[in-house]
């Protein structure tokens, strides 16, 4: 071997962590799918949002080379306990730091950081149709705790 990989690249490569995959229509799970023009790689990366914005599991499957796959694993253990707008600000420079790739692999990590910001993408847009109520219109109805009076508010739709 002309270059030894770095011990964490093999770790992740030989031992990956949260391989697999979420139910894709769940509406607490965004799915992130994405390619490497350079090489045709594929990266998916799946999310699972609880209540608090708080990512809970991330699964991924990497149809690519032992850097991507180390680099999805590394993304996934990186990301999981994290809030949306902090797991989208994370870089593939850091994934690269990490696990020490080497420049001609740069793109690899790409693919992490790529399939992070696009399961977040997947899971907003999921969301925001589902929950808008602007798109549909819909009847508020709250009991008041002071007077027992039932209050309808109507909201109609845009
Ligand atoms: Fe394509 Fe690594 S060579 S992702």
């Amino acid at each position: 071997l002309a270059r030894a990989y770095h011990e964490k690249v093999i770790s992740h490569y030989e031992n990956p962590r949260n391989v697999g995959s979420l139910p894709k229509n769940d509406k607490d799970v965004g799915t992130g799918l994405v390619g490497a023009p350079a090489c045709g790689d594929v990266m998916k990366l799946q999310i699972r949002v609880d209540e608090n914005g708080v990512i809970s599991d991330v699964k991924f499957k990497t149809f690519g080379c032992g850097s991507a796959i180390a680099s999805s694993s590394y993304m996934t253990e990186r990301v999981k306990g994290l809030k949306l707008e902090d797991a989208e600000k994370i870089k593939n420079t850091e994934i690269a730091k990490e696990l020490s790739l080497p420049p001609v692999k740069l793109h690899c990590s790409m693919l992490a950081e790529d399939a992070i910001r696009s399961a977040i993408r997947d899971y907003r847009q999921k969301r925001s149709t589902m929950s808008d109520p602007k798109q549909k219109g819909f009847i508020d109805v709250t009991q008041s705790v002071v007077t027992g009076q039932t209050v309808a508010t109507a909201h109609p739709g845009a």
